[in-house]
């Protein structure tokens, strides 16, 4: 079996709160007696971009496993190139593909420089083509990406949603090899459907926003209460996906008061 974590939205914004709940996470993977084979941190690295929040990030999510990152859209590209991946500066997208034993991780950026919403650009779509096609015959195939590609019910993040699913669905659809999609953006863990594969999206280390039945803004939208939370995605030897959720307990100490 492989096993795969995801971390996303860790929102590292130069406060203790937020680095730590990242640092309790990580501990608690580290101190796993089968640890995961990967850690994959789908988007909104950062709150604002800044040079100083990825450098909290590098810090906080060094492991002596490999850690796979891409954007969301409170990140900005040139800033996480040069400060957490360590490459000259781009606006490119940041896409990565990734081997972990037979399973091919393809980490797509969907963030749109200056915009909360989501595309898969064309420079994108070229990346992917290229990427499935030098990816292994018979073995898995996840997709990751920050931008949920199907309304959530989620009241905030269903109109900053992917513009254009049915493009990407397309590309789900039509490679069997394609397990599954992992994104996150939506602050709760969920389990769906897409182009009628399992799509998973990761809960935020940092927050959980609402969904329909929970938002009533502008007072209750965002929950800073719950502990931080991460996915652990087990890809079986027949290769399909099984995923968990698991919560880290903070104890409700915090380092600083809340503001
Ligand atoms: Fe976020
Ligand atoms: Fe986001």
């Amino acid at each position: 079996m492989i096993l795969a974590a995801q971390l996303s939205d860790t929102h590292f914004d130069l406060t203790a709160r937020n680095a730590e709940r990242v640092e309790a996470v990580m501990a608690y993977l580290a101190d796993l007696p089968r640890r995961p084979d990967v850690i994959l941190v789908t988007g909104d690295i950062t709150d604002s971009g800044k040079p100083e929040q990825y450098a909290e990030a590098r810090l906080a999510l060094r492991a002596d496993i490999p850690v796979h990152v891409l954007p969301g859209n409170h990140d900005d590209r040139a800033a996480l190139r040069t400060e957490l991946l360590g490459e000259p500066a781009s606006t490119a997208p940041v896409n990565s593909a990734h081997r972990v034993g037979p399973l091919t991780v393809l980490m797509l950026d969907s963030s749109i420089p200056g915009e909360p919403s989501g595309l898969l650009d064309e420079d994108t779509y070229a990346w992917l083509r290229a990427a499935l096609a030098e990816a292994p015959p018979d073995g898995p195939i996840l997709l990751a990406l920050h931008h949920p590609p199907k309304p959530l019910f989620s009241p905030v993040v269903d109109v900053i949603a992917l513009a254009d699913p049915g493009r990407l669905a397309a590309v789900v659809a039509g490679d069997a090899r394609i397990i599954g999609v992992l994104t996150g953006h939506a602050h709760s863990p969920i389990a769906t459907t897409f182009a009628g594969k399992p799509m998973i999206t990761a809960p935020s280390t940092a927050s959980v926003l609402g969904g329909a039945w929970e938002v009533t803004p502008p007072h209750r939208v965002m929950d800073y209460a719950p502990d931080p939370a991460l996915a652990l995605h087990v890809i079986d030897d027949a290769y399909t996906l099984t995923t968990h959720f698991r919560t880290v307990a903070m104890g409700g100490w915090l380092s600083e008061p809340p503001t």
